[in-house]
């Protein structure tokens, strides 16, 4: 099985204008170079300018595409509103928005300082409002339809995580946000939709999620069904069929990209898999003996 080919057709995003968030790095660059491929033009924007020019000169190059590094911190308004400009300017419209951008760390919640609670709402639940905000409305006064935001959440966005407070909080008000104005924005041609991914291994989640000699201690794979991490074109393939054509009636969705990891930990039996295969003869036994007793 191949799990790194490629889903849609060539020129499948022909003429759409994207803005990836946290596009530099991880996921937010898997998810770019895809759109490039499939011919959008792509706006990667977060707060190292360095790294953005190094990526947008990569893809670009690699693609064939346009790929434009513009430096911009999510957490303030201002600057969102400049970074739409830049892209405005740069590319007459916009026709994506993808919010992917995040901040994250483990630590007993008790750790936290108000300000490092306050970190990681501002960079995920703030930085996603503030983009959403100022595009929204750009696409409303100028009457541009057909248009879509795409939010990249978690699955512990509804079931909650320990010793990731602030994220998961965070990411719980963005699929609110993301359901919420998939009705109310709708009538302005709008689509909202959310991606919740499993593990997904890049190195700002790793360094952050499992440090130091935690990658080799915890085997994050175990508590996936499957058995195996995603490999980032899957989740590429998934967001390029989101924020194309193809999913025009796809609106108000989070779509769960794991492996079938949350629901491994949510079924109350589900450990029943420890069991070895020959005791199963057993335990029917005592429980069709009960039975006729
Ligand atoms: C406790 C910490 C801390 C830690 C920082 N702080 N790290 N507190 N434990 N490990 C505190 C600081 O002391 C400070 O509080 C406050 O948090 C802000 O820290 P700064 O370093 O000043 O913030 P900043 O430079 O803005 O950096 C933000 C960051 C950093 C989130 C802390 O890690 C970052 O830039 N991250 C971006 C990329 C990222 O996080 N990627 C992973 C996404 S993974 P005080 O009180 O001292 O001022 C993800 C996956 C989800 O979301 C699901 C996986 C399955
Ligand atoms: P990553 O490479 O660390 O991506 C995070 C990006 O956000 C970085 O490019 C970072 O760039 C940018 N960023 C952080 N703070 C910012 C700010 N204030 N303003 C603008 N940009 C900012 O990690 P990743 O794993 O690819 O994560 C991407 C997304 O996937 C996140 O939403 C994450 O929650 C989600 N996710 C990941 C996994 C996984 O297994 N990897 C699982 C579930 C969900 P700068 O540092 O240059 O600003």
């Amino acid at each position: 099985m191949n799990y790194k080919a490629k889903m849609l057709r060539d020129g499948a995003l022909k003429g759409k204008n994207i803005i990836v968030t946290g596009g530099g790095s991880g996921l937010g660059k898997a998810m770019t170079e895809y759109f490039l491929e499939l011919g959008a033009q792509v706006a990667i924007t977060s707060r190292n300018l360095e790294k953005l020019q190094k990526t947008a000169a990569t893809l670009s190059e690699k693609t064939g595409g346009v790929c434009i590094p513009i430096q911009c911190d999510v957490r303030e308004y201002e600057q969102v509103e400049a970074m739409k400009d830049k892209t405005l300017k740069a590319f007459g419209t916009i026709d994506v928005l993808l919010n992917n951008a995040a901040g994250n760390f483990i630590s007993p919640t008790e750790r936290l300082s108000a300000n490092a609670f306050d970190t990681i709402i501002d960079i995920v639940l703030k930085g996603s409002k503030n983009c959403t905000l100022a595009i929204g409305k750009h696409w409303i006064d100028t009457n541009y339809k057909n248009t879509v935001v795409l939010n990249i959440v978690t699955t512990y966005a509804w079931t909650g995580s320990a010793y990731v407070v602030p994220s998961a909080t965070a990411k719980a008000g963005v699929l609110a946000m993301t359901r919420s104005l998939a009705v109310e924005w709708a009538k302005y041609g709008m689509r909202f939709n959310a991606i919740a991914p499993g593990p997904f291994p890049t190195k700002g989640a790793w360094d952050r999620l499992l440090p130091g000699d935690l990658k080799e201690k915890i085997d994050l794979k175990k508590q996936v069904p499957l058995e195996r991490f995603g490999e980032h074109q899957e989740l590429a393939n998934l967001a390029a069929y989101l924020v194309s054509d193809f999913s025009s009636y796809v609106n108000g969705e989070v779509i769960t990209i794991d492996g079938g990891e949350w629901l491994k930990g949510a079924g109350q039996f589900n450990l029943l898999e420890q069991i070895p295969e020959a005791m199963w003869d057993q335990l029917e036994a005592f429980i069709r003996a009960k039975k006729e007793g």
